[in-house]
């Protein structure tokens, strides 16, 4: 096992009262506690920054040998076998690991401010003491994250303004039955307009997930892949968009129309590659792509259609969706105005956004994800980031049900942050970055420790090291 890499701890700093601004008694710098990753340069200087009102800061040590921190203000990764405030040394080969040492930083007008630092790879702060998370994202970008009941959370409205139902917009929980001699679609509506309603009344966003899918769907859609009469089948799906977009009407953001229309591991003509499992694309064919979207459109005008899949990253089923995606927008921007929308711009497509889910573990890299991100992006299509979570270990870990190790939180962290770095250099396109829970323990994925919290609420170094990588300046 790499030594090194154990060691590469969170550093938490806490400001204590180095020496007191007599001139400047009210600076909030005195009171606050300042949270950051080792070697994590831009976290520091820019929560510093913040607290020194804008002023450049220069650093030295108070102990070369306790802690090493640079001219620039970067505290070194080289605190792999740390000098302990007990004094002796410490390695960190399991976890949780944690020390203390002290750092003297320096103002360019040679104030002095004494922290205390502590390198850990505990979980620290309470999700309610930070700072919003929706906050350190530009005005009017999306932060989302997961609602499981019918209301919201005081947890979830202070950093999140998305919100996407984890399961209680999905067909199996939507609709129950169909009358096949009418074709009269019902409807169990309770749960997901009380969901909708208390997202809308905190002003939260809420993002339909999800209408035509091959999973999560009532036994009367199941059904529809025998369907002999293509007609029929179709019929019946635009019934079920049409009624359910409706009955929502000026109250969804954005609508996942389709979700993971795409097996594992497809590549090729998208046409043929769609999977046999989803039954619209059994009864209708993939005409059902165009006619869905089409029939999501005229019921909602207002509300923005995505397409929804996982593992964009690889680069085969980055092809096929960009090809459907494409296909269908070009069909429609080819279509009279008649058909459309009244009023609606020149020029709009159809599928105007596409969600990458991002369901994420050791293997997937941000390379990957940088160059699906310029694909959609050549499109001209908006992308949101829409069930993100990163397992803090390998696939085969993670399948094997092995335990996660300290090692693997910190490689976890590493990844959140190369996640934020790629998805800071596409803000032009993407609006939206939500999390698929808050908590590990409610994860769908909870053995592997997915999110930014653990268990009781307390920021991971995965919080820190995503939290540091969000530019300043968008
Ligand atoms: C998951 C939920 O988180 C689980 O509670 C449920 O048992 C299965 O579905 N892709 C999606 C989401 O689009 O709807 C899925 O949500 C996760 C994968």
């Amino acid at each position: 096992m790499n030594i090194k890499r154990i060691g590469i701890i969170l550093i938490i700093v806490l400001f204590i009262f180095g020496c007191k601004d007599e001139e400047e008694p009210e600076m909030p710098l005195a009171q606050s506690t300042v949270l950051l990753t080792v070697g994590n340069s831009k976290n520091l200087a820019a929560m510093l920054d913040a607290r020194f009102n804008g002023k450049t800061i220069t650093w030295s040590s108070s102990d070369s040998t306790k802690v090493t921190v640079s001219a620039s203000g970067i505290i070194t990764s080289n605190i792999i076998s740390f000098t302990t405030a007990e004094g002796g040394s410490k390695k960190y080969t399991e976890g949780p690991a944690r020390a203390e040492a002290l750092v003297t930083a320096k103002t360019p007008d040679n104030k002095t401010q004494e922290f205390k630092v502590i390198a850990t790879t505990e979980a620290q702060e309470k999700i309610m003491d930070l700072p919003p998370l929706k906050d350190r994202f530009p005005p009017g970008f999306l932060v989302g994250n997961i609602a499981t009941g019918s209301s919201v959370s005081g947890t979830l409205s202070r950093h999140f303004n998305a919100l996407t139902s984890e399961n209680g917009m999905k067909p199996e929980k939507i609709s129950n039955g169909r009358n096949t001699s009418t074709g009269v679609i019902n409807y169990t509506w309770n749960n997901a307009d009380s969901f909708v309603k208390s997202a809308t009344d905190l002003n939260i966003k809420v993002i339909g997930h999800t209408l035509l899918w091959h999973s999560q769907i009532p036994q009367w859609q199941k059904d529809m892949a025998n369907e002999p009469n293509k007609a029929t089948a179709l019929a019946a799906m635009k019934t079920y968009i049409t009624d359910v977009v409706t009955h929502f009407k000026g109250k969804i953001y954005s609508w996942d129309v389709l979700n993971e229309a795409f097996p594992d591991g497809s590549s090729g003509i998208w046409k043929d590659k769609i999977r046999p499992e989803n039954p619209w694309y059994k009864a209708i064919g993939s005409d059902f792509v165009y006619e869905g979207f089409l029939a999501a459109r005229l019921a909602d005008p207002d509300a923005i259609l995505y397409y929804n899949d996982f593992n964009t990253d690889n680069s085969n089923r980055a092809n096929l969706i960009r090809d459907m995606v494409k296909e269908v927008n070009d069909k429609y921007l080819a279509l009279s105005a008649d058909n459309k929308p009244a009023e609606e711009a020149a020029g709009r497509l159809l599928i105007e956004g596409i969600g990458m889910q991002e369901h994420h573990n050791f293997g997937v890299s941000a390379a990957n994800i940088r160059t699906t991100l310029g694909k959609f992006k050549a499109i001209g299509v908006k992308v949101s980031v829409t069930e993100l979570d990163v397992l803090a270990q390998s696939w085969s870990d993670y399948s094997s049900r092995n335990a996660v190790t300290n090692n693997g939180l910190l490689t976890q962290a590493d990844l959140y942050r190369q996640y934020m770095a790629v998805y800071k250099d596409f803000a032009d396109i993407i609006e939206r970055i939500t999390f698929w829970g808050v908590t590990d323990n409610q994860s769908w994925r909870s053995t592997g420790l997915p999110l930014l919290f653990d268990k009781d609420g307390k920021a991971k170094p995965a919080y820190y090291k995503f939290v540091g990588a969000i530019p300043t300046t968008w």
